[in-house]
């Protein structure tokens, strides 16, 4: 099945066009799979998709995370639709790969607009195998090996006003380290950059913090980036490896409301060590 699809950016971003039954079908999932792998990011329109269907959606593209529960996860920034949520959703707010604090993280993550913010809220996407890819070789040269320390802790640490519980919350994760980057099994390679990573093993903490930074900084110019203007009943999906994203600002009173499936993964950051772990 050839489905119709417009680019939104060159580097990152299409339009699928197509309806519910298609996509429940499972008819257009290996291409579904395909396109968001090489093109980061997926938007379909005006599908406006129940909990339920939602679900059915992601089954078809893969194991689905926490399936047993049958719930989606709700992405919100209101507390009073969930406190639980509101402690973690800050992090949002700043680039981020999910789950660095894994060894194997999620293949695609997929959002549906179910309440909008009437200002800001929208989602930004990079590409960070083109990032990777238009690196100057100097800077190819110099990350090649280096091996970076991500701490959850890291992707809260520009949030003001935590709370004591938050932070503990946050340093009770163990740290995991991953490469900068990353080597795919389809021969390619992008960028392991996330809020998450703040230590450089073997490098001094400001030159390491420096680094990270700019490396985030090269990887979110506007030629590697799609902003997504969400419009209710919008379906989202990205590939987790190849991308980060952030949400745009929004009000904790404005009532943004997605919700979250996700396509558990089956590719390590580093391979070798997964193997040892
Ligand atoms: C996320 O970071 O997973 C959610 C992004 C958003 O709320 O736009």
């Amino acid at each position: 099945m050839a489905l119709k699809t417009i680019d939104l950016t060159p580097c990152i971003g299409s339009m699928v066009e197509t309806d519910v039954a298609t996509l429940v079908s499972g008819a257009a999932s290996a291409e579904i799979c395909e396109l968001v792998q090489s093109r980061g990011v997926l938007v379909i329109r005006g599908l406006d998709m129940d909990d339920e269907t939602q679900l059915a959606f992601t089954r078809t593209l893969g194991p689905v995370l926490d399936e047993k529960s049958g719930e989606v996860y709700k992405v919100t920034y209101d507390p009073r639709e969930s406190p639980q949520l509101y402690f973690y959703t800050p992090g949002n707010f700043f680039w981020h790969i999910d789950r660095t604090d894994s060894q194997m993280p999620p293949f695609i993550s997929m959002l549906n607009a179910r309440r909008l913010s009437d200002t800001g809220g929208d989602t930004s996407f990079a590409n960070t195998y083109a990032a990777y890819e238009e690196l100057p070789e100097a800077d190819k040269a110099l990350i090649e090996d280096l091996q970076v320390v991500h701490k959850v802790e890291a992707s809260y640490r520009f949030v003001p006003n935590l709370s004591d519980e938050q932070i503990a919350a946050f340093r009770a994760h163990e740290p995991k380290v991953h490469p900068l980057v990353w080597r795919h099994r389809n021969g390619r390679k992008s960028l392991i950059t996330s809020t998450s990573g703040i230590e450089v093993i073997g490098m001094a903490a400001a030159e390491a913090e420096a680094l990270l930074q700019r490396m985030i900084d090269w990887a979110t110019q506007p030629q590697f980036v799609y902003r997504h203007r969400w419009q209710l009943g919008d379906i989202v999906m990205w590939d987790n490896t190849g991308t980060m994203h952030k949400a745009e600002p929004y009000g904790e009173e404005s009532g943004r409301l997605l919700h979250r499936t996700t396509v558990l993964g089956d590719e390590p950051f580093d391979p070798e060590r997964t193997l040892a772990a």
